[in-house]
């Protein structure tokens, strides 16, 4: 079992970026494409820590990131974070998973 997943979804690179600077300094780190995802109904998380890095889409969190949020079952799940990527704008970047 990987210690660490990092869940990632990035248009333009900068989030890919970052999710592979983040794979460089924590060891363990599997990086897992969220669009590899998007046609499971659930996705059952393995790692103790589960990160989430992605783009900022119109002052929110883009429809793919809440999809993928709402189908994870959490349950390997001692830590999560999540790394949002973004231009400039004042945004909410709060999720939950229902
Ligand atoms: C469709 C779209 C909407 C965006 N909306 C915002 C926004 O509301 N606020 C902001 O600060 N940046 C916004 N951005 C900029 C991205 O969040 C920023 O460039 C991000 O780093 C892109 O990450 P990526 O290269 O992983 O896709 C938007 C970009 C796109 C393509």
């Amino acid at each position: 079992m990987s210690k660490v997943e990092l869940y990632y979804f990035s248009g333009t690179g900068n989030s890919l970026h970052v999710a592979k600077e983040l794979q460089k300094r924590i060891p363990e780190t599997n990086l897992i494409p969220m669009v590899s995802l998007i046609n499971n109904d659930v996705v059952e998380t393995r790692g103790e820590t589960i990160g989430f890095v992605f783009p900022i889409h119109f002052t929110t969190v883009p429809m793919i990131v809440k999809s993928l949020i709402s189908k994870l079952d959490l349950k390997s799940a001692k830590y999560i974070f999540a790394i949002a990527t973004r231009q400039g704008t004042p945004c909410s970047t709060a999720f939950t998973k229902n």
